[in-house]
């Protein structure tokens, strides 16, 4: 399996702290099955970084960290962006895509859709580019209809779930609406979002529940044949297929 939303990169946001986190992190993913990881830290723009280059040289000489300790996943370079930094980005540089790939994460916030998002979704569209949605169960509008989520697929873009959400640590609403997209086969790919080892529990619960409830086949393509695209390791179908 692919995680392509993961907070294992060691001390650039509120995942994990120091190297040992990040080994933990990844030592638990891979007895669960994950062969490959993307790591996503927050990128909050203006903050810490102000340019993607300069944070993707940082990124990675934090992951040859991990490379160099016997880390037992591939790491992938990645960023979670909140929607706010997407303009500024699209304006004067370019998202933080999943390498080799048009495909970036963002996540908007969690008290509601903002009023410039269907602007926000066809700026991006006409720039070749493809958002893949964080943690939608968690939107206020999705939990009041998963149809709120068509809008991601009409611009081209990837509606993701996390284990964690549908194993219930973000409350019953979230988690039925987890349980609601699936049935519905809105999703396209199923996430850790790992921020600590603490967390590898419930994430072993969602795969669990995410097996139950859509079987093994639909668990695998949603865990590994779609993130896999997503993330340009099947260079021949980099687009999300429905
Ligand atoms: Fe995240």
């Amino acid at each position: 399996m692919l995680d392509l939303h993961c907070h294992i990169a060691p001390g650039l946001d509120d995942g994990a702290q120091d190297v040992r986190q990040s080994l933990e992190m990844a030592r638990g993913l891979a007895e669960l099955g994950f062969r490959q990881v993307a790591a996503t830290p927050h990128l909050p723009w203006g903050s810490l970084f102000t340019d993607p280059v300069e944070f993707l040289a940082v990124l990675n000489s934090r992951l040859e960290q991990l490379r160099g300790r016997d880390c037992p996943v591939q790491l992938l370079a990645g960023a979670e962006h909140f929607s706010d930094v997407v303009p500024l980005l699209l304006e004067k540089h370019r998202p933080v895509c999943y390498p080799g790939t048009d495909n970036f994460l963002m996540e908007l916030p969690l008290s509601g859709f903002p009023a410039r998002l269907p602007d926000l979704l066809f700026r991006i569209e006409v720039r070749g580019l493809h958002p893949l949605l964080a943690h939608v169960e968690r939107y206020p509008q999705v939990q009041q209809d998963i149809a709120a989520v068509d809008m991601f697929h009409a611009r081209g873009g990837a509606v993701l779930i996390n284990l964690t959400g549908l194993a219930g640590d973000w409350g019953r609403e979230a988690q039925k609406t987890c349980e609601r997209l699936l049935r519905a086969g809105k999703v396209d790919a199923v996430t850790s979002d790992l921020h600590s080892p603490e967390q590898l529990e419930s994430v072993a619960r969602g795969l669990q529940l995410l097996e139950e409830l859509v079987g093994e086949q639909e668990r695998r393509r949603l865990c590994r044949q779609v993130p896999r695209q997503l993330a340009g390791l099947d260079p021949a179908e980099k687009q999300v297929e429905r």
